[in-house]
């Protein structure tokens, strides 16, 4: 028998030092040293010695198993240490931790997905500064320092003349300054107003549209409006256009959807009327034109603007739009 031992102890050494597993460890582990394991059998086979062998039965039994627990402290400092990185060794059995995926914020989907609408359409992408001018932000878009509608604009001035950009018009006049029409662009960017609640951000962001070229009617621009809300919003949502006023554009509309949480018939994201506003339009102002020496008998012009929190909020029933901004991984990760 106690040959029999020395064999087993040598055996769980070697088993012991190989060992590259967290779970083959614990195997070993039951093996040897369980409760019904090699050890404990040979433990209760002792009885069935005679008085003679006993002592020296037990105390061989009782010394292998001191040395297959250092074995497995040994094995299990081993295994710990890779684990914790602190060794080159790497056990490849270990279940991976779980790795997030990331995903871009939906108003970077709806963003990119209206752009792309656009782009389709033969829309180039410009892009401007968000700290603008007064004059091209105002001025040069027909909208003079005593006119009315700056009022309703909650301009972030920086100096007199310098100011945070309150829409993307103004790359309008910037792009246009630079070539001869036909000019077919869509841009993208933010703007700034001082204005927070429910429904308006201090930072928000537009995707502006121009094209001017000769023969341009409205009812070009009611064809390009009426595929883009096609595209965004489905077949089954119709369209209207509103008359309404900007000082760059005349005539000047809003364009509107019919409400998709009612179809229409009245509720209260659409405050009763079955209708949602989405976007600005209208013809460029001839004098908008003629600030940048574009011939106005010969070329006209449609253009349009458009907030992305508020199609975000429109497309996915959104009552809040600061939660758009709040980063809270709970709501973002629906989209
Ligand atoms: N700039 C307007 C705004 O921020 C939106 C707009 C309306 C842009 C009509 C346009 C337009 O180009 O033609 O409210």
């Amino acid at each position: 028998m106690i040959d029999n031992i020395g064999k087993i102890s040598e055996e769980a050494r070697e088993s012991f030092a190989s060992v590259g597993s967290s779970d083959k460890l614990e195997e070993l582990r039951i093996k040897y040293l369980g409760k019904r394991g090699i050890m404990a059998t040979l433990l209760k086979e002792i009885g069935a010695l005679d008085n003679e062998h006993r002592p020296a039965a037990g105390k061989a039994i009782n010394d292998a198993r001191r040395a297959i627990s250092s074995y497995f402290d040994e094995a299990k400092a081993r295994l710990d240490t890779v684990i914790s990185g602190k060794s080159r060794v790497f056990d490849y059995t270990l279940p991976a931790y779980p790795f997030p995926k990331g995903f871009l914020h939906p108003c970077t989907q709806v963003m990119d997905e209206i752009v792309d609408i656009f782009v389709e359409m033969g829309f180039r992408v410009e892009l401007g500064p968000e700290v603008e001018l007064d004059y091209y932000n105002f001025e040069a878009l027909n909208t003079p320092r005593d006119h009315p509608a700056r009022d309703l604009h909650d301009t972030f001035y920086i100096s007199e003349d310098v100011l945070l950009r309150t829409h993307t018009s103004p790359v309008q006049v910037r792009v246009m300054e630079k070539v001869d029409p036909p000019v077919q662009m869509i841009s993208p960017g933010v703007a700034y107003r001082r204005d927070a609640d429910v429904t308006h951000l201090p930072m928000f962001s537009q995707v502006e549209g121009l094209l001017v070229d000769r023969g341009v009617t409205f009812g070009h621009l009611k064809g390009v409006l009426m595929e883009f809300a096609r595209q965004m919003f489905g077949e089954n949502r119709k369209t209207r256009f509103r008359p309404h006023y900007f000082p760059f554009t005349e005539p000047s509309a809003e364009m509107d959807i019919s409400c998709g949480v009612c179809s229409g018939k009245g509720c209260r994201a659409c405050k009763g009327t079955g209708w949602l506003e989405i976007l600005g339009c209208g013809m460029v102002h001839p004098h908008v034109l003629e600030m940048v020496h574009y011939d106005t008998e010969a070329f006209t012009g449609f253009a349009f603007g458009m907030g992305i929190e508020r199609i975000t909020m429109l497309k996915y029933d959104i009552a809040d739009i600061r939660l758009l901004l709040e980063n809270d991984l709970r709501f973002l990760k629906q989209f």
